[in-house]
């Protein structure tokens, strides 16, 4: 008998042990579109709280059918990279909208907005550069910065979350830097949090440096528009950079963009290679965003209505005894403990048909493992109070209340 190659014995080995430790993702499908309720295969239907569909467009009428008549018009594929073979007059259009949207000069879209993380640092800075990113900031941001390192020989660093001094020590040691960039999450994905945009702008101005925002989880969330981290604290037209999704509230479907000056999205579109040489944001994506950025101009109770939902859902939580982590977004995260103890609380709050995803490492440091709650515009009160009662019986039954 021949033995397994050793790469597939390697991972093999490694999966069994995911499955013995209780930390193996199993994949739930979904027969349905995405909305306060799915219909799960084998599970009927099925409250979702484990979704970035914040105001509920991946299932409003108006966005789909503004895919439908993309698919029409421009049919199934870009065919290729935009400078290539032909950029889509919709691309000029969402990136328009997506500027107007976020309050910077211009737009560039991407087929993600990892794309879009990947691209800044990458194209942007050179061996003369410095870049600082907050210790929680996404994995994108991350994996953009080992890049860029790799690439352009940049200084790089980490200051530690939301911690102002750090980025001022670690900013006065770059002075001799021609850039500096400093690059955080508008809301932290893992915690909810809100990143402290004023004092990053008056450290990042004190030191030359310029600012990028990741607002992925902020567009269409915070503010009271929907208009991101910098409409919350009333800073629209201040930050240098923002980049964004298209995945999440805003239709939901794929896609990212970078919004800043002119100069930054021309030069991304000379230069970055995710533009370069990866396809363009397929044309029914970009009109369903376009759409979803319209839907959104035009209704801003969407956006109360999820401020709503997250601010009852949280207090009721923690009536019933759990312990969700602070905060004024719909990202709700219930801290645990240990990975295998998330996993087993996701898993019987599946079994009461509430489908919430529990996190652990590499994810989130350990012994911080999590279920995650996200609440969406489109959850009704009968939604939530569902959901809340299995939390109660799960919470019960693991011994959490
Ligand atoms: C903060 C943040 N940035 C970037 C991304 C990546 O977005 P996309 O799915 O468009 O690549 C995510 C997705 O989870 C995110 O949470």
């Amino acid at each position: 008998m021949t033995s397994p190659p050793p790469l597939e014995s390697r991972l093999a080995t490694s999966l069994e042990q995911f499955r013995a430790e209780g930390v193996y993702k199993r994949l739930n499908f979904i027969e349905s579109p995405q909305n306060a309720r799915v219909k799960m295969e084998g599970r009927g239907e099925v409250i979702i709280l484990s979704s970035n569909n914040y105001l509920g467009l991946c299932a409003e009428p108006e966005v789909i059918e503004a895919g439908k008549a993309a698919l029409d018009q421009y049919g199934a594929g870009t065919a290729s990279v935009r400078f290539i073979c032909g950029t889509f007059t919709i691309h000029r259009e969402v990136e328009a909208a997506l500027a107007r949207l976020v309050g910077t000069p211009a737009s560039l879209t991407f087929a993600s907005c990892w794309n879009a993380n990947e691209a800044l640092p990458t194209t942007l800075l050179t061996d003369q550069d410095l870049v600082l990113s907050d210790r929680l900031n996404h994995a994108s941001i991350i994996d953009a910065i080992r890049l860029a390192k790799a690439i352009t020989k940049c200084q790089t660093g980490i200051y530690e979350h939301k911690d102002l001094g750090d980025l001022d020590a670690k900013l006065a040691a770059g002075k001799d830097r021609q850039v500096k960039l400093v690059i955080t999450d508008g809301v932290f994905s893992m915690e909810g949090a809100i990143a402290d945009l004023p004092g990053l702008l008056e450290v990042c101005r004190k030191h030359g440096a310029v600012l990028v925002v990741d607002d992925s989880h902020a567009t269409g969330v915070l503010g009271p528009t929907g208009r991101g981290t910098a409409e919350h604290f009333g800073m629209v037209g201040q930050v240098d950079i923002i980049t964004s999704t298209l995945g999440k509230a805003l239709g939901g479907a794929a896609g990212g963009f970078v919004g800043a000056s002119e100069a930054v999205c021309d030069y991304l579109t000379q230069r970055s290679r995710p533009q370069l040489f990866s396809n363009a944001l397929p044309a029914t994506v970009a009109a369903s965003a376009l759409a979803s950025v319209t839907y959104l101009e035009s209704h801003p109770e969407r956006v109360a209505r999820l401020r709503d939902n997250a601010r009852y859902f949280r207090r009721r939580l923690t009536d019933l005894g759990l312990k969700p982590l602070a905060g004024e977004t719909p990202i709700i995260p219930v801290i645990i403990g240990e990975t295998a103890a998330a996993m087993r609380m996701s898993e019987l709050l599946l079994d009461e048909h509430v489908f919430v995803t529990g996190f652990g490492y590499p994810v989130v440091p350990q012994g911080t493992a999590r279920v995650r709650c996200q609440i969406s515009a489109v959850h009704s009160r009968e939604d939530l109070d569902q959901a809340l009662a299995a939390f109660s019986k799960v919470g019960r039954k693991l011994g959490l209340i």
